[in-house]
């Protein structure tokens, strides 16, 4: 069985290896002839742990070919994926689908009678019917089916999520369409994953409806971070609390700076948009937005006091080690990170960056500018700073010697937004140590805070 996939980002190159990977003749299409020729010698444009390894196997094994051709392409091949990018329309929020749009216009000439054609891409309710009617207007005599197949694929363990999935969600049109996909998901089916099939409109909202629930766990988490720090709480107990509970589960609940990436912010705000035009309420995924934009600016705001509450001052004329640019660990992505609203915040006030990350250098280098140095390691970022912050949950940060940490530092205090290390330690280290929903520590009695806390043991 061929599959052909178009577009060769983050979700069509991983999609299309991955059913490379499950046997199928996958030819994946992009317009980018550079990237084309880079990928046919298996160069990957994005960092994806276990994919270069996957292209590479699967190029060998002749199941894996990649063209800048659409007609050659999609030639022989019975399966269309279109996975082209949706990026937020800048105006209204909503999804611009002039990509999707344009692909199913392009294939209509070349695909044969009976093709399904699946949209792989994160679309809005309505999207699959409007293709529909464009592939039909484009190439009245053509007999073709349309699938809405959303993934769910997290950057970082993509390969994974697609290979051994919670489950799989498959919208279809018709009798023919849903054959065609289970044939192709037969060996999950074999597996007892859950292929779950329904009609188009459900599978586009269920693929919404998941991201924003898990923009909204992440959101209420952070709020009860900042009554953790308020009360004297501690978050990491009430979010091991809560996730005990099987109705609630213990995933997403980790407090961070604010959701970033390429996807739950993109999404909600789609959402949202979806919601307003069908005249629909979303009252919940509005202020989860909201929230959320709020909580990065909020973090500026942290480590500015911070740095005044450990001598004055806030960060002006002070250097500051940033730890961490991408949106998340183990991946380059840099899009919507936290670390975009709060470097460029710390350097309007008045503040010199000295920046590291393991992957998003070269992505972050291209959008930050002001008073900032790359740096090429943790240690380098740290030497000559006045106080260091963790931004990005890389496991190297994790990993780092916090006695080094405090001699490279001009003054001991370390703000951590993402709750790396336990108090204690860091305390023994010698640094202060401000973390989120959670007692701040100080090993330097100087610069104790009277918080909440303080007065509680008092
Ligand atoms: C997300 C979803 O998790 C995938 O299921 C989905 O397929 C994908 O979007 C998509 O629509 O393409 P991804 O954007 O790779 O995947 O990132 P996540 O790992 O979900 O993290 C998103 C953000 O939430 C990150 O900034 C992360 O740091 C933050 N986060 C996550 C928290 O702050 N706390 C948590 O407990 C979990």
């Amino acid at each position: 069985m061929s599959i052909a996939v178009i577009g060769t980002g983050y979700v069509g190159l991983v999609s299309g290896t991955c059913f490379a990977e499950m046997g199928f003749d996958v030819t994946c299409i992009d317009k980018d002839q550079t990237k084309i020729s880079r990928l046919k010698k298996a160069q990957i444009p994005i960092y994806e742990p276990g994919l270069k390894e996957l292209v590479k196997k699967n190029i060998a094994a002749d199941r894996l070919s990649f063209t800048d051709n659409l007609k050659t392409g999609v030639k022989g091949a019975k399966t269309i994926f279109i996975a082209v990018g949706t990026p937020t329309n800048e105006i209204d929020g909503s999804a611009d689908l002039s990509y999707v749009f344009a692909a199913a216009r392009e294939i209509a000439e070349h695909i044969e009678n009976d093709s399904v054609v699946v949209i792989k891409s994160t679309v809005p309710l309505g999207t699959g019917r409007k293709m529909k009617e464009i592939i039909a207007k484009a190439n009245p005599r053509l007999k073709f089916h349309t699938v809405s197949n959303p993934e769910f694929l997290r950057e970082g363990r993509a390969v994974k999520d697609f290979l051994q999935p919670d489950r799989v969600i498959i919208g279809v049109d018709s009798e023919k369409s849903r054959a065609a996909m289970q044939r192709l998901y037969q060996s999950m089916i074999n597996e007892n994953i859950p292929v779950i099939f329904t009609d188009i409109e459900t599978a586009e909202l269920t693929k919404y409806a998941a991201n924003a629930f898990l923009a909204t766990k992440i959101a209420f988490i952070n709020e009860m971070a900042d009554l953790c720090d308020k009360s004297g709480a501690n978050i990491d107990d009430v979010s091991l609390g809560l996730g005990l509970d099987p109705r609630i589960g213990k995933d997403y609940l980790k407090t961070g700076p604010g959701f970033g990436g390429s996807c739950f912010p993109k999404d909600t705000l789609a959402l949202r948009k979806i919601a307003f035009d069908l005249g629909a309420q979303s009252e919940i995924v509005e202020s989860v937005i909201a929230a959320n934009d709020k909580r990065k600016l909020a973090m500026a705001e942290k480590i500015i006091k911070a740095n005044s509450d450990s001598g004055g001052g806030g960060v002006k004329g002070k250097t500051i080690a940033a730890l961490g640019l991408t949106f998340k660990a183990d991946t380059d992505d840099i899009r919507a990170s936290a670390a975009l609203t709060i470097i460029p915040e710390l350097v309007k006030n008045g503040a010199k960056v000295k920046a590291y990350d393991p992957q998003g250098m070269n992505n972050a280098r291209k959008v930050l500018s002001g008073d900032i140095e790359w740096c090429d390691d943790v240690y380098q970022a740290l030497e000559e700073a006045d106080s260091a912050v963790i931004i990005t949950e890389w496991q190297e940060f994790a990993e780092m010697d916090l006695a080094k940490v405090k001699s490279l530092l001009k003054k001991p205090l370390l703000v951590d937004l993402r709750n790396m290390f336990y108090p204690e330690d860091v305390k023994k280290a010698g640094l202060n140590y401000i973390s989120l929903g959670r007692e701040a520590v100080y090993s330097d009695a100087r610069y104790q805070m009277s918080d909440v806390r303080k007065k509680k043991k008092l």
